[in-house]
């Protein structure tokens, strides 16, 4: 039977953490749907459009990996498609709580969730978006940071 798993996130911008992970569960499942997260109370710095975009480019050579937006619950998002499986990078002690927490949240509310964790690369275990915006809005050189192909436009965007 083929399986589909789900990576959901705010990939406020991407990253290479990211990418990583996204990479890794497209080689072990049939199917990886990136889920970006529509955050009606936050106002994030890259539009759903542009993280859309972003995401598509970075993962532009992996044929079984598909970008999609949702808004509200990811637990009632997963029922409507019909997925069961939800994976998540883990960078650090300090991600674990957090994402114990969502974890369990989100198996509450849909019963048949299951959350699979990949340990997040060594060299992105300090990586996040909100890093990037920092370093990149400050002058700093994000390109150790952010995959080659949206290095340009991410740098556009903050440095504008
Ligand atoms: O990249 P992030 O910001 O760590 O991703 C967090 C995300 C989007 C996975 C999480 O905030 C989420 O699932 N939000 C949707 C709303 C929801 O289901 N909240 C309850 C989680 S227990």
């Amino acid at each position: 039977m083929s399986k589909t798993v789900i990576c959901p996130g705010s990939f406020d911008p991407v990253t290479l953490g990211h990418l990583d992970i996204i990479t890794r569960a497209s080689k072990m499942f049939d199917r990886v749907v990136v889920a970006v997260l529509v955050n009606s109370s936050k106002t994030p710095t890259f539009s759903t459009q542009e993280r859309i975009e972003l995401l598509n480019a970075a993962v532009g050579d992996l044929p079984n990996v598909e970008i999609v937006s949702f808004e509200g619950l990811l637990a009632e998002y997963c029922k409507t498609c019909g997925i069961s499986t939800i994976v998540k990078g883990l960078r650090a002690v300090s991600d674990f709580e957090y994402e114990f927490q969502m974890a369990i949240a989100n198996k509450k509310l849909n019963p048949g969730l299951e959350t699979i964790f990949l340990t997040a690369d060594a060299d992105s275990t300090f990586l996040s978006s909100s890093m990037v915006r920092e370093i990149c809005s400050m002058g700093g050189d994000i390109s150790n940071f952010v995959p080659a192909c949206v290095h340009d436009r991410i740098v556009a965007k903050l440095r504008k």
